[in-house]
Formats: C-alpha cells, structure tokens, sequence
C-alpha cells in the first residue's frame, strides 16, 4: 500500500490543471452500453475508478480500450447480465449497470452494495424507481435480480435528491415505452452531461438542468463520441489548496459554473477570485474568516468538497460549523486533522472547528477518497513532515494528484510500501 510523505510548509504557486469527471465518465461508461457499436469518449483520467469500471463493462462482454486520455467502449456483444460481488464492493458506482443491463438485455443481478467509509448508503430508491417501471425485482444472496420483458414509462417521484437513483432510472427509461417523468431528479452537472450523451446516442429526454426530467421512451440508441466535462470535485480540492497558500494558483481546465458556491464560500473566507474562461486564479487572504457550510445537493455546497473545506477552515481565525446533510457520519477525516493539531469537535452531523495558528506534520490514515485529499492538503500547509498511510484511496478519483501539487510548489513523495 503506497503512502505520501510530505514536507510541508511550501506554499503553492501558479497553475495546477484539472482532469476529466470521475463522477461523470462513470455512469456515461454505463450508459454506453445501451447502444450496439463504439463510444468514445475523451478527457478521461487515469484512475481506479474508471479501471474498475472498464473491467465491469468486459466481464458484461464490452470491449473496452483506453489511452492517451481516450476510451473506446464496444458494446456490440453485450451479454452477461451480472455485476459480480468482487467489484461492487470495490467501487458502489458498478450499481449504474443495472439500468442499461436492464434495458438492453431484460435482466440486471448486481450484487448489493454494503456500506462504506462514509455511510450506509442505501439503494432504494434506484429499485423502486425501476420496479415503477415494471421491473420485477428480487433481492437474493446478497444479489439484487432484476428482470423484465420491456420495461413501461412511469411518473416517478425521489422522495429524496439522488444522483445515482437519476442517472440509473434515466438509462433504464429511455428505451422504454411511452414516457416517464422524474420529478425531484438530482441536478448535479454529472446528472446533466449524462443526459446530453443520451440525447446525442437518440434518446429524447427534456427538462435538463431542472429537477424535472421527461422522457419520451425511443426504439434505438446509437453509439457516439463526447470529450467528458472536467472534474468539479477536483478543481474545487485545488482552489481549497489555492486558499491556503500565501501566493497565486490558478486552476485551469475547469468550469467556473460548476463551482459558484464553493466560490462565493471561498470569497467570504477573504479570498479574491478571478474567473477567466476556464481558469479560476484564487488570490489567499492574509488571514482566513471563518464561515459556516452546509452541504446540499446542487447547486448547494457539495458533500464530496466539505473535507476540504474543513482544512482550510482549521486555520481560520474564529469558529465555523460544518453540517453534513448528504451523508451524515462522513467525518472520518476529523480525527486524522486533529492528529495533525487542528482543533475540531463532532456532534452529530455538525464539526465545530475552532482555528488554530498552524498545524503540525504527523503519521496519518486515509480513509475515503475525498478524506484522503483534505489530509493531503492539511499535510502541505502543516509545519514538519506528515505521512499519510493508505494512499490508494485517492488514486480511485484524482490522476497524479502529487505531480500536479508538486509542480505548483507542493514536496509530496509516494513511498511505494
Ligand atoms: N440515498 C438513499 N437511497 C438511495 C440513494 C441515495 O437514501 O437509493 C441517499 C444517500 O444515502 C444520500 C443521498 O441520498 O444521503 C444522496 O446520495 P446520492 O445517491 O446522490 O449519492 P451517490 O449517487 O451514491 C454520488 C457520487 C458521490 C457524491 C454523491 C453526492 C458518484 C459515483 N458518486 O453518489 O461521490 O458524494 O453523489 O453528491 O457519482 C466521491 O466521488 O467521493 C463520492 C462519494
């Protein structure tokens, strides 16, 4: 298990760019394979996540190949309809073949996904979205089975805001028939370019960047090619990193409009924000306020940045309060910054984190993707060395994300233990 070894206390400085959307190529992989014939997508990372996924879809008997940024996926002989336990327990987005299995072939077993380093995160919402549909579905050993002749268009209602239940229903729906209508649909901008790859395969879905998607269910879907969006959740990680420096750093490749509210946050800390095209340039405070954050689905502050955001609010000058509303126990990281001095108290769904002046380098632990980075950031802006154990967490989401830091000043090693 490779760990980091940081020498902190060099501040960033100039550009760090940004990568394709792990959060967004994963569920496009899954929808290609409701078309016969070859998706190509681009602007695609080297991560675990998307390994994961391409050797899902092979197993399913896709052809998949990848480089220099590029994914071909053929779909053509699409035949097996399982998603084994091995890699569903690896990675929980394997659930988004259910839908396209379901609509390509009449038959989905997927194995359950359990719990995990941020919470139990169930799956209920996606069944009952597709037994709306008409899908009968079984929950056997461990397996979800879910089968029918053609699935039917249905009203369908989220009794809560859910990213994977909308973008799993979407793909199971477009091929059915009549229409479906998704109303409290997640809005997030995975959830959207999700859509525009479905309207460009032949699908005809409406009401994009509303929580109100129609559906009007079509009789074929083609293959197409899409360059992926780049990754909000990342770029965001970099301006946090940006924040707490004492000079410049510009973030390129990224869409300033994915990120309004973590920027008017970062405004309110005391950073100036410059946003030119696809750069965002973060000039850091000379002290830090403290500001309160609240995680919500989009446009609302999201979940996947509130580690981050929990650093750099660690050596603030006052007191904040960060609530998790989307996954309530994902504070696995609060120990870890309090190993490295910071000054945080958990109850409940709420961190109250008091600032301190400077942290200080420790042995640490990472234990989910987005924890891993904020200890990554925290290990950077803290005096004297910090270890952190368990890397491979951030390799599922950000592609070299110790390259891009140390070529904006960062002195991160990777120890291959
Ligand atoms: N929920 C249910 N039932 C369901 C589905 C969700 O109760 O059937 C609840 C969840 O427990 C949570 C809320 O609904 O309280 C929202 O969860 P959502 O379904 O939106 O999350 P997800 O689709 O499982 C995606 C991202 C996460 C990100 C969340 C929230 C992917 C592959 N994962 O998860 O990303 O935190 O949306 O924005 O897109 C990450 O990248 O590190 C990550 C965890």
């Amino acid at each position: 298990m490779d760990r980091f070894i940081i020498q902190g206390g060099n501040p960033l400085k100039g550009k760090i760019p940004v990568s394709g959307a792990k959060n967004a190529i994963l569920p496009i992989m899954a929808a290609s394979l409701l078309a016969p014939g070859k998706s190509v997508l681009s602007n695609v990372p080297n991560l675990i996540d998307l390994k994961s996924m391409a050797h899902l879809l092979r197993i399913i008997g896709a052809r998949v190949e990848t480089g220099e940024g590029r994914m071909q996926i053929d779909s053509t002989d699409v035949c097996y309809c399982e998603a084994p336990y091995e890699l569903v327990s690896k990675m929980r987005a394997s659930i988004y073949v259910l839908g396209p299995l379901l609509a390509r072939l009449g038959e989905a077993r997927v194995s359950f996904p359990g719990g995990c380093a941020i919470g139990t995160r169930p799956v209920d919402l996606h069944l009952k979205a597709i037994e709306k549909l008409g899908a009968e579905v079984n929950l056997e050993h461990g397996y979800i089975h879910a089968k029918a002749k053609k699935l039917k268009g249905a009203v369908i209602h989220f009794e809560k805001s859910s990213v994977g239940a909308t973008i799993n229903t979407l793909m199971a729906c477009v091929k059915a028939s009549g229409t479906t209508e998704l109303l409290n649909a997640a809005m997030e901008p995975e959830v959207d370019v999700t859509v525009d790859f479905l309207n460009q395969m032949g699908a005809k879905i409406t009401g994009k960047g509303t929580a109100h998607l129609v559906i009007k269910g079509v009789d074929e879907l083609f293959p197409v090619g899409m360059e992926m969006i780049s990754d909000r959740i990342e770029a965001g990680t970099f301006l946090i990193a940006g924040a707490m420096s004492t000079e410049p750093v510009t973030v390129t490749n990224c869409q300033p409009e994915h990120l309004e509210e973590l920027i008017s946050k970062l405004r309110s800390a005391g950073c100036e924000i410059i946003i030119e095209g696809n750069e965002i340039t973060v000039n850091p405070p000379k002290k830090i306020k403290p500001v309160d954050i609240t995680t919500l689905p989009y446009p609302g502050f999201p979940t996947d940045l509130q580690a981050q955001f929990m650093v750099l609010m660690s050596l603030a000058e006052g007191v904040s309060v960060v609530t998790e509303t989307i996954f309530p126990d994902r504070f696995m990281h609060v120990s870890e910054l309090n190993r490295l001095q910071a000054n945080i108290s958990l109850n409940l769904n709420i961190a109250t984190v008091k600032g301190v002046k400077e942290l200080g380098g420790a042995e640490i632990m990472a234990t989910d993707l987005r924890a891993s980075a904020a200890l990554v950031l925290a290990g950077i802006k803290a005096q004297g060395e910090t270890i952190i154990n368990r890397i491979y967490h951030i390799d599922r989401g950000y592609d070299r994300i110790e390259e891009k830091l140390n070529a904006a000043g960062a002195r991160i090693v990777r120890d291959k233990v």
